[in-house]
């Protein structure tokens, strides 16, 4: 990258151009057309566009940002899920495509059960994209929770209420677990807490985000444990808890279970990639 500092004679061919081995091409380009605040239409159609200083230190910055392993959402501020818009901050998780099962799972139960004005909360909001993607998707009457231990996140998921015209049908509320939340009857909790153990929080690619809102405890297992613990007396008749897991805690989190809720029904859920994702847990 040493070559791109105040080099004022490229253009975007050139730059592109010049071998970056640790980025694909494809986020080479992205993170151009994000230094110039530029479409990658335009990135493509206008090889020719001489670049400013300023442009390739900016440039040059955001590659410096990605190879440090910030996840692209976070240098663009936002990531898509569930068809929807999220702003994202460092304060948040990136919302990721199989948490997306959480939210078919929750709108199929709603359709086929069709609970009377249910009360659904999302455990552990960050960006609020559980929450705001049910309440979008689903046109039934429903009372929607969402609650975080981060201020900071909350912030981030209010906001993104409000851009989703949300903001008036969804309460949050910061709560460490069940702590803070009112004597509430549930009748859907879905939660991705945080599920890694220290050893998978040795992986690269999620060194950026907090690790608030990944490490749990020696086996992954910390918040999942002491949410069941403490969720019987919240619960309704009739509930739905959708739970994401590592496939590996599946044994572990069923005997939990079974030890707080032995009536339930439990289903283990897996995702696009064969990979059980979801505890799924029925009256
Ligand atoms: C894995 S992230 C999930 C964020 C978001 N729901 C998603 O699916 O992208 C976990 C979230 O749980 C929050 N969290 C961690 N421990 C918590 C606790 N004890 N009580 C409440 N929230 C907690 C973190 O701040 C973080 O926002």
């Amino acid at each position: 990258m040493a070559s791109l500092q105040g080099n004022s004679s490229l253009n975007i061919k050139n730059l592109l151009n010049k071998t970056q081995i640790d980025l694909s091409p494809d986020e080479f380009t992205s993170l151009l057309s994000l230094s110039l605040g530029r479409s990658l239409e335009y990135i493509y159609k206008n090889p020719e566009k001489k670049l400013s200083a300023n442009n390739v230190r900016a440039f040059r910055s955001l590659v410096k940002k990605r190879l440090a392993k910030w996840p692209l959402a976070y240098l663009r501020g936002y990531k898509e899920f569930y068809g929807l818009k999220f702003l994202v901050s460092k304060h948040t998780l990136v919302p990721r495509p199989e948490s997306e099962l959480l939210i078919e799972q929750a709108i199929n139960y709603l359709k086929k059960s069709q609970p009377e004005n249910p009360i659904i909360i999302d455990l552990g909001t960050g960006s609020g994209c559980l929450i705001l993607s049910i309440a979008k998707n689903y046109n039934g009457s429903a009372q929607y929770w969402a609650s975080d231990f981060s201020s900071s996140a909350l912030k981030v998921a209010h906001t993104n209420a409000r851009h989703l015209g949300l903001n008036k049908k969804i309460k949050f509320i910061k709560s460490n677990l069940l702590k803070n939340i009112p004597p509430l009857k549930l009748d859907i909790i879905v939660a991705n807490l945080p599920y890694l153990n220290p050893k998978q929080m040795a992986e690269p690619s999620i060194s950026q985000e907090p690790k608030s809102a990944l490490l749990a405890g020696t086996d992954g297992l910390k918040y999942y444990k002491k949410l069941l613990e403490t969720l019987p007396e919240f619960l309704n008749n009739k509930y739905l808890i959708l739970l994401e897991i590592d496939p590996d805690q599946k044994d572990k989190l069923a005997d939990t279970i079974k030890k707080y809720l032995p009536d339930a029904k439990v289903e283990f859920i897996p995702d696009l990639t064969g990979y059980i994702r979801i505890a799924k847990i029925t009256t």
